[in-house]
């Protein structure tokens, strides 16, 4: 088992390739991945470090993956975890609710027991409103694969390294 574990729910698959590529940066046997599909929540337990990755879908929801198993985590397994969390959406066409999923879930693992880590900046993002922001940051790492792939790779490999920094791993 690794020491972290990296739940994501992807409906049209980016957000699964994004955590492959999240676990491809962290390295070899560091990251286990679960598609929130098939996991169960015995699955989250014994991570040193959770990962939670989400898209946002119909107008600021989770990814319907996620809204089912978010009803079912349990705190049992989040209380006292530190939890990163990363999302994906569309500020062009959904710039009022953009990547709002990431709120959702920050809101729903602190209300569990769980700190959120990972906090991710809002420059060189163009959008007018979301969930996920407080205090002039994301609650986790933002990535808009409709208008912006070709940021992605950077952002991953800065965010993995601030968490690396982040959870002294
Ligand atoms: C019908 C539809 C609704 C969407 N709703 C939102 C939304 O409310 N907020 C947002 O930021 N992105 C929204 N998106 C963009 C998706 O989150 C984005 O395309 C994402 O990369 C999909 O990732 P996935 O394939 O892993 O689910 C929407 C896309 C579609 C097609």
């Amino acid at each position: 088992m690794a020491a972290i574990g990296l739940f994501y729910g992807s409906s049209t698959g980016r957000t699964q390739n994004v955590a492959e590529q999240i676990a491809a940066e962290f390295g070899p046997g560091e990251v286990d991945l679960h598609d929130v599909r098939k996991a169960t929540v015995d699955d989250l337990a014994g991570y040193d470090v959770l990962i939670l990755g989400t898209s946002t879908w119909h107008w600021g929801g989770l990814q319907d993956e996620w809204a089912v198993f978010e009803d079912k985590l349990p705190a049992e397994h989040l209380k006292g975890k530190k939890v990163a969390l990363f999302g994906l959406g569309d500020q062009k066409h959904y710039g009022d609710c953009f990547a709002d999923g990431v709120g959702h879930l920050a809101a729903r693992v602190r209300s569990l027991g769980a700190e959120v880590v990972g906090v991710w900046p809002t420059d060189d993002y163009d959008f007018a409103h979301s969930a996920a922001v407080e205090d002039g940051h994301f609650l986790g790492l933002v990535l808009d694969e409709d208008n912006q792939p070709d940021r992605t790779a950077d952002r991953i490999r800065t965010w993995v390294r601030q968490l690396r920094d982040e959870l002294a791993f």
